[in-house]
C-alpha cells in the first residue's frame, strides 16, 4: 500500500435509531455492544492525541450506527477538534436528531457532516429505514436543514440506491443540487455483513444514473474534488455536485487514504477485510505504553490489503466480514 494513510474514521457506538434494509435488515441478530464494552470517550480522546496523531492521522470522521446517539458526542467532538494537528473533522449521520444538535457540534470544532438520505419522499423514506410509525422524514429534513442553516460545509447527502425502491428518485435528488451549495451522492449497495440480500441485480452501475442525469441536463467533471471514494460531478450551471461512490463497478483501493476503530476498540484496516485487525482497546486497557501503541497502528498500516468486490468475488482474494455495516461504521 503505497497511499498516504491519514484518515481514521471512528465509530462511536454501534447502536442506530433506524433499520435501513441495506445496512441492518429486518430480523439480522444484532448484538449491541454492552456499556464496558464501548471504548469510553477519554480513551477516544487518549487513542487520537497519543496514538494516531503521532502516527501522522490529522483526519477524523465519526460514524455509528447513529453517533448522535452516543452519550457525550459532543465532547467527543470537542476533545477531538481541539489537536491542533486535526485538520479535518466530520461525522457521518443519519440526521434524526440532528435539528438540536447542529449547532453545539458546529461550535465544538465539527467542520463536516455526511446524511443519509435515500429518499424525498416520506413513504419511500420509512419503507428503507424499517420505520412503521410516524413518518420519520420530515425531522430527518428539519436535520439537514439545521445543518445549512449553521453553516456546514460541504454538506454531503448520501443516497445508496435501490433498484425499484428509490432508483426513480435520482432526477429529484440529483436537483436538489441546482440552487444549493449540497453535495448528492449516489451509492452503490455493498455486500456487507448481509448477504441474503443481495440478489442478481441488488445494485445499480454508477455509470447508469450518469446517463440518465446526462441525458437530462447534462454532466461535467468537477473542479471540486472529493476527499475519499467519490467521483464528483455537475451539472452545467448547479450550485452545487453530484458525486458517485461506485465500489461495485469500480476499484479505488489504490486511492483509499482510511482505516477504521470500530465502536469497541478494534482497529480495521478495510472496510472490506478485517484480516490484521487488532484490539486497541485491549491493548490500552492492559497498560501498553502510547508508543508501543503507534508501533501497533504502523505494523496494521503496513499489511493493510486492497481488497474489492471483484477480487474477492473471483476468489482472488477473500473478504472477511463478521460484523454489519452498522458495526463497522460505514
Ligand atoms: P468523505 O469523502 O470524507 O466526505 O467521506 P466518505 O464519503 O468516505 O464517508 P461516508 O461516511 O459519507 O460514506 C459514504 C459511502 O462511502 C458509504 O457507503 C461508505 O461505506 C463508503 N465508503 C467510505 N469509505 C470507504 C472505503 O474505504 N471503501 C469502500 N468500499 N467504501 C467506502
Ligand atoms: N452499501 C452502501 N452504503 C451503505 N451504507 C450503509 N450500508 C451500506 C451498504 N450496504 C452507507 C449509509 C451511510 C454510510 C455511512 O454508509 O448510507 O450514509
Ligand atoms: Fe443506521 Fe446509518 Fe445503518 Fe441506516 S445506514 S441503519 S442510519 S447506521
Amino acid at each position: 500500500m503505497s497511499n498516504i494513510i491519514d484518515y481514521l474514521r471512528i465509530s462511536v457506538i454501534d447502536k442506530c435509531n433506524f433499520r435501513c434494509q441495506y445496512c441492518m435488515p429486518e430480523g439480522a441478530k444484532l448484538n449491541y455492544l454492552l456499556g464496558g464494552e464501548l471504548l469510553t470517550n477519554k480513551e477516544i480522546a487518549t487513542l487520537v492525541k497519543d496514538v494516531f496523531i503521532p502516527v501522522g492521522f490529522t483526519k477524523f470522521r465519526l460514524t455509528g450506527g447513529e453517533p448522535l446517539l452516543r452519550p457525550g458526542i459532543v465532547d467527543i467532538v470537542r476533545d477531538i477538534a481541539r489537536q491542533p494537528q486535526t485538520k479535518d473533522l466530520a461525522m457521518t449521520t443519519n440526521a434524526f436528531l440532528l435539528a438540536n444538535l447542529a449547532g453545539e457540534l458546529y461550535d465544538a470544532g465539527l467542520n463536516r457532516i455526511n446524511i443519509s438520505l435515500d429518499s424525498l419522499n416520506p413513504e419511500t423514506f420509512d419503507k428503507i429505514i424499517g420505520n412503521r410509525g410516524r413518518s420519520r422524514w420530515q425531522q430527518t429534513w428539519q436535520g439537514i436543514l439545521a445543518a445549512h442553516r449553521v453553516g456546514f460545509d460541504p454538506l454531503k447527502l448520501n443516497v445508496v440506491v435501490i433498484p425499484g425502491v428509490n432508483d426513480r428518485e435520482v432526477l429529484d435528488l440529483a436537483a436538489l443540487t441546482l440552487d444549493r451549495h449540497w453535495h448528492v451522492r449516489f451509492i452503490e449497495f455493498m455486500p456487507i455483513g448481509n448477504p441474503e440480500l443481495f440478489g442478481d441485480r441488488a445494485w445499480i452501475d454508477s455509470e447508469e444514473l450518469r446517463q440518465t442525469i446526462r441525458q437530462r441536463w447534462g454532466l461535467e467533471a468537477s473542479q471540486v474534488n472529493g476527499n475519499g471514494p467519490a467521483d464528483v460531478f455537475q451539472i452545467p450551471g448547479a450550485k452545487g455536485t453530484i458525486g458517485f461512490i461506485s465500489q461495485m463497478s469500480e476499484c479505488f483501493c489504490d486511492r483509499c487514504n482510511r482505516i477504521r476503530l470500530s465502536a469497541d476498540g478494534w482497529l480495521r484496516p478495510c472496510l472490506l477485510n478485517e484480516q490484521g485487525q487488532i484490539d486497541l482497546k485491549t491493548m490500552l486497557r492492559k497498560g501498553m505504553s502510547a508508543i508501543e501503541l503507534q508501533q501497533q497502528v504502523k505494523q496494521l498500516l503496513a499489511i493493510k490489503p486492497e481488497v474489492n468486490f471483484k477480487q474477492r468475488d473471483s476468489g482472488t482474494d477473500a473478504g472477511v466480514y463478521t460484523r454489519t455495516m452498522s458495526q463497522i461504521g460505514g
